[in-house]
């Protein structure tokens, strides 16, 4: 039997989502050339697009295509690199390398990086509210998606992760609190991905259902494995500064319960994300591949 090629899906999805990403950024470009220049500047500086390649493949899963869930994972990576770009701030993280790049605020100045952040967010809902307006079939339920996200995003998800990440700098938390903040600031995202794309692709209550626990899992083994990179991964492949985690007194895995526990962790937390894909047929391949992924990568 041939063995599913991570490597080349991967390739090929992230193609087509860096074309639609571009296509987003040209069909936004009228305003300040700086402003524009800063959002395209950490759009496309070479994330891993995980988080849409999720949606697409939750949608394939069911049955559906990259076509019915690219807005909603455009809209999902244009979130996630609005955060990434108030994450690194001075007064957030004040992180000055990100995809292998100076961060924004280094590349341009700290107004234009908030403003660039601001407008990559606004935009994610422009895109998806225009997808529910072009949609005829009336079959998909666009606000359904909206909702998912920006509940996701706010201050029920990210927002409130991110404050809690920040707040808690210096102050140990237990596990239980850790794992919620992890799940907050990280997993909420990515379960959005995988809750948006599977509804785009007509996903039944149950598949939908099982997909959630698949994406809770690797949205915290996912975080787990990032606070372990931050300790035992390499800067220049990662693209962005290690150690920093230890000097700011984040609450991370390896600070709470050291390296081996961590990764022991993250391992179960993969395995009980495939098992909620076991009655999956082999559309599901690229999902049981990201998992693996998730924990193994270097990046
Ligand atoms: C980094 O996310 C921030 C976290 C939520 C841990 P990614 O590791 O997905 O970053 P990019 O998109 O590849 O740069
Ligand atoms: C970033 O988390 C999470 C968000 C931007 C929502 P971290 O601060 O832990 O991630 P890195 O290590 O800077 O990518
Ligand atoms: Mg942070
Ligand atoms: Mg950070």
């Amino acid at each position: 039997m041939k063995t599913f090629d991570l490597k080349y899906y991967l390739s090929l999805k992230r193609a087509l989502i860096d074309d639609r990403l571009d296509k987003i950024l040209r069909e936004n470009s009228s305003g300040s050339p700086r402003l524009i220049n800063a959002m395209r500047y950490s759009l496309m500086a070479g994330g891993k697009r995980l988080r849409p390649v999720l949606c697409i493949a939750s949608s394939e899963a069911v049955g559906g295509d990259a076509a019915c869930a690219i807005p909603a994972a455009c809209a999902i990576e244009l979130i996630h690199t609005y955060s990434l770009i108030h994450d690194d701030l001075p007064a957030m993280d004040n992180d000055e390398i990100r995809r292998g790049k100076p961060t924004c605020h280094i590349a341009f100045d700290e107004a234009t990086a908030i403003l660039s952040g601001d407008a990559l967010l606004t935009i994610a809902f422009e895109i998806l509210s225009e997808a529910g307006i072009n949609d005829s079939s009336g079959r998909l339920n666009w606000l359904k998606i909206i909702r998912i996200i920006s509940r996701a995003s706010g201050c029920s998800g990210m927002i409130e992760g991110q404050m809690k990440d920040i707040s808690s700098e210096g102050v140990r938390l237990d596990l239980k609190d850790l794992e919620s903040l992890h799940f907050l600031k990280t997993g909420a995202l990515i379960q959005a991905s995988v809750e948006s794309g599977a509804l785009l692709g007509n996903g039944s209550f149950s598949q939908i259902d099982r997909l959630m626990i698949y994406a809770g899992n690797i949205g915290l083994a996912f975080q787990v494995t990032d606070d372990l990179l931050n300790v035992e991964g390499d800067a220049k492949e990662m693209g962005k500064a290690t150690g920093t985690d230890g000097l700011k007194k984040k609450n991370t895995y390896p600070f709470l319960v050291g390296i081996e526990k961590s990764k022991t962790y993250a391992l179960e937390l993969v395995n009980n994300a495939l098992q909620a894909l076991e009655d999956f047929d082999n559309k599901s391949d690229p999902l049981r591949a990201i998992a693996s992924y998730i924990i193994e990568r270097k990046r």
